[in-house]
């Protein structure tokens, strides 16, 4: 036990520490450590405040909720505060919170009834509907003062603009929607969802969102609610605020409300009325967690009825009703064994810290990317250094902090060479950059990541050239730029180890096909700075042919919606450089030949004049919503699966529609496919 002397400095250095990571996580979105340790800091600090409560003042962070609200928005008080929860980690401490529940109300095991729930891994708000109509949406601060995110909120698909109405109690012929509701819920990303942003932000050297709960507070954030809008954001609803003309007497009456007004269903919550229940859906939700589309961090646990709520009461920071029981951290700590620096495509260098061995959250992580030269003065990542890894869901893994303890007297700061790893070139870094990059467009490294780009999956999507066959083909010098794809031989691939003839007859197939490729693709496929998936569907449109965008003056390209300087400075560097035009005139002297069909207004090339028939459950919304999607885009859709059906959209379990479609070869999406099309289409 320390001495009120030393207690008194460890509350000033602990409330010191909690609010600077207050600060980098509640207003600047930007973590820098793991849960576990803030709460474990947190503990520590009440625990002395209550050994010694004269030290304990009024400002410390124990008795607030979140972080001060940031100004970029207008404030708003909310009516009635927006608690949050405390937290357990293993069976003893939720045996502890089960047993006070039951001594504070005086009633035995079994007569209580719980609700339990997933705790999502996202961004609480809170929705106040007047007469059915979303009049007001507000972040929770710091528990009482939010902030005004109304319009950005109003772009999550999920939220109802309008709640459907609701019967009338006592008269069966009157339905209305509440007159007043306050719903407070979680804004979340599917785990797909983040990945796709992180691709895309990549590819326009944005740094990556290092977890859903980032990505969707940041997008909440955003002064421009069209950025808001692309982000593929979720809601789920967990708690009820205040409510007039609707009455509610438990939190699983109040789910099913939910969902009757026209919220998704919570279909992971359940009702239990013993502790063994209680932690046998523990054990269950953490193996569902695994496969579930997106990132939760534990369970939460409510006692189901509200008059028992009320009599339980709150303390200053959360409910005594309620408790988050944690699921163990997806972070471990491991050793930066070696930095190595990757080459990409643009010439790049991106330092890649490689590992010890260690299993997160169920998977092996080797190797995690440290980004770019600031990033790791930032964290100051040296080699040798016992490191924290986070992996969010399947997110890419990171480097969250250096434990400096443990770092040997030696270690050097590491510094990104000065000249090219792949071909020595002295590299160089541009002022508003934060890469460094190797300006040579023979480096080897940079051709094999072109090559690497042009044949993937959202680009030209040739099959069967994986990193390995595109390595061996430079390497023995069948190929030297991306246009020799195109005069590859039979015999000649054939001869080659590992390859044979029927996968090299395949593999030319593949390149043959590739050839007439849709011109968004191809413009993609090129690899130019900027120019994402997303863009190089706007310049495939706007412009109809390569031979015209290649003409474009930056003027014409800025005149277009969504096309900044940037990108307008970097689609013209690419065609003014004469190593681009001579390779854009072999790919059209091989045949390469985009195709481009143009859309008719309002209607997306994808779905237009398609049928389609819907099937199963899907997590991005009912049947119904699904439906209205693709007919918003131009598409049909039908009940039953014939011949005439353009395509089966099959969700979880789809049943006999999805056997009748292979049965009659038509062809099928399942959710993530469709997902795919719809961002494509999203323009
Ligand atoms: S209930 C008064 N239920 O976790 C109770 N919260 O650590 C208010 N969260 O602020 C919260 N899933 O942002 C509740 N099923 C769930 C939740 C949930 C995620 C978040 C919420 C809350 C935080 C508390």
């Amino acid at each position: 036990m320390k001495n009120a002397r030393e207690a008194q400095t460890a509350i000033l250095r602990l409330k010191e520490e909690i609010e600077h990571h207050n600060r980098r996580y509640y207003e600047l979105d930007e973590p820098v450590i793991d849960d576990e340790s803030y709460d474990r800091m947190m503990r520590e600090l009440q625990e002395l405040e209550r050994a010694y409560p004269e030290f304990a003042s009024p400002d410390s962070p124990t008795k607030r909720v979140g972080g001060k609200p940031l100004d970029l928005f207008e404030k708003w008080t909310h009516t009635v505060p927006m608690l949050s929860l405390a937290n357990v980690f293993n069976g003893a401490e939720l045996a502890e919170f089960h047993q006070r529940v039951l001594k504070s109300l005086d009633v035995e095991e079994r007569e209580v009834e719980y609700v339990l729930e997933p705790k999502m891994d996202g961004l609480a708000i809170e929705l106040e509907y007047e007469n059915g109509l979303l009049v007001r949406a507000s972040t929770r601060g710091d528990g009482k003062v939010g902030e005004l995110v109304t319009e950005n909120v109003r772009t999550v698909g999920d939220i109802p603009l309008k709640l459907n109405p609701a019967p009338v109690p006592g008269d069966l012929f009157s339905s209305v929607p509440p007159k007043y509701l306050n719903v407070r819920g979680e804004i979340f990303m599917n785990i797909a969802g983040l990945e796709n942003l992180n691709r895309q932000r990549l590819d326009n050297g944005e740094p990556p969102f290092a977890n859903p709960r980032n990505a969707a507070a940041g997008s909440i954030r955003q002064l421009d609610s069209k950025v808001a809008a692309s982000r593929p954001l979720r809601f789920m609803p967990y708690a009820l605020g205040d409510a007039l003309g609707l009455t509610l007497s438990n939190q699983m009456d109040f789910l099913g409300k939910m969902a009757e007004l026209g919220f998704r269903k919570n279909d992971l919550a359940r009702r239990v009325n013993s502790f063994e229940a209680i932690e046998a859906y523990y054990e269950e939700l953490l193996e569902l967690r695994e496969n579930l589309p997106f990132e939760i961090d534990g369970m939460v646990i409510k006692v189901n009825d509200f008059g028992l709520q009320k009599r339980l009461g709150n303390i200053a920071k959360s409910p005594r009703w309620a408790i988050a029981y944690k699921f163990p951290a997806q972070e471990k700590t491991t050793v930066v064994e070696d930095i190595q620096i990757q080459v990409g495509r643009t010439g790049a260098l991106t330092p890649v810290a490689h590992l010890r061995p260690v299993q997160v959250g169920g998977v092996e992580v080797r190797r995690a990317t440290l980004h770019n030269q600031d990033e790791i003065r930032r964290k100051d990542v040296r080699v040798g250094d016992t490191v924290w890894i986070r992996r969010a869901g399947d997110v890419i893994p990171e480097v969250v902090r250096v434990v400096p303890e443990n770092r040997a007297p030696d270690a050097l700061p590491y510094e990104i060479p000065t000249t090219c790893p792949s071909c020595g070139s002295n590299t160089m870094r541009e002022e508003d950059e934060a890469a460094v990059r190797c300006p040579n467009r023979d480096c080897p490294s940079q051709i094999l990541e072109s090559i690497r780009h042009y044949v993937s999956k959202g680009a030209m999507d040739i099959d069967g050239l994986g990193k390995k066959t595109v390595e061996m083909l430079l390497e023995r010098g069948l190929i030297v730029s991306l246009a020799d794809l195109y005069s590859l031989k039979t015999d000649l691939l054939a001869e080659q180890e590992g390859l044979g003839e029927k996968s090299a007859e395949k593999l030319l197939n593949s390149i043959e096909n590739s050839k007439t490729r849709p011109l968004n693709r191809f413009i993609f496929a090129l690899g130019i700075r900027h120019v994402g998936e997303h863009t190089a569907e706007i310049l495939a449109e706007e412009f109809g042919s390569l031979e015209k965008l290649q003409a474009a003056t930056e003027e014409e390209l800025t005149a277009i919606h969504e096309i900044g300087a940037v990108v307008a400075a970097s689609v013209r560097g690419f065609f003014a450089e004469p190593r681009n035009a001579r390779l854009l005139e072999a790919l059209f002297n091989a045949g390469v030949a985009p195709s481009f069909v143009e859309k008719t207004q309002g209607e997306d090339s994808f779905f237009s004049g398609k049928t389609f028939v819907v099937t199963g459950g899907f997590s991005l919304g009912s049947r119904r919503e699904i439906e209205s999607l693709i007919k918003e885009r131009g598409g049909k859709c039908s009940a039953s699966v014939s011949r005439k059906t353009d395509f089966v959209l099959a969700g979880e379990a789809p049943g006999s529609k999805l056997k009748k479609a292979r049965d009659l070869g038509v062809p099928t999406l399942n959710e993530k496919e469709f997902t795919e099309k719809l961002e494509r289409s999203n323009s």
